[in-house]
């Protein structure tokens, strides 16, 4: 059988706080994901993803923002030692800092499934886009993926409704890792 070996989370979150990257796959097995994310500025998405997502914050607070069934947007502090569940389908967009560090764990898409990624206007509420992906590696860091596609067209940040434009950050892609950027979820 395998060798099985238990990981060390303090080094985990030494070793991401001085990398570019911002997200640490613990592993990826067919069962399940676990993976170790710093925050990242600018994060608004809302992500929808056919998985049950369990968070535990390793570091720092997480204010989590979702979506009721009627699409009312809550939010929910997650304090540093504080553990949640957001079930399969949530619309959600953990927002934290740079510095705080959350363990997810998650159950390994099927190939028939896809993630959602939802922004929203921020003027009037509409939907401004949605961004696709069949997430088969997490290695490829989805997330910055999808705000690559976002972040670099302008007419996907117009909103069809109001014509209000949603800012890209400045710099280049903050809201992807960098020394002090981002994460996943
Ligand atoms: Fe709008």
């Amino acid at each position: 059988m395998t060798e099985l070996r238990a990981v060390d989370l303090g080094r985990i979150t030494q070793m991401l706080g001085t990398s570019a990257k911002p997200v640490s796959i613990l592993w990826q097995t067919p069962g399940s994901v676990a993976f170790v994310a710093r925050g990242r500025e600018h994060r608004s998405e809302f992500h929808v993803d056919p998985s049950d997502e369990v968070m535990y914050m390793l570091k720092g607070d997480m204010e989590l923002h979702y979506l009721t069934d009627t699409g009312e947007e809550r939010v929910v502090l997650i304090r540093e030692g504080e553990i949640l569940h957001c079930p399969a389908g949530t619309p959600h967009s953990p927002r934290f800092a740079p510095d705080a560090y959350v363990l997810v764990l998650e159950r390994t898409r099927r190939p028939d499934e896809h993630d959602r990624f939802h922004w929203y206007c921020r003027a009037c509420g509409a939907r401004l886009y949605e961004a696709v992906r069949q997430v088969g590696d997490y290695r490829e860091d989805p997330v910055s993926r999808v705000y690559e596609e976002f972040y670099g067209s302008e007419s996907h940040r117009t909103c069809a409704r109001c014509g209000d434009v949603m800012p890209a950050p400045s710099g280049e892609a903050p809201y992807i890792g960098g020394a002090s950027g981002f994460s996943s979820g």
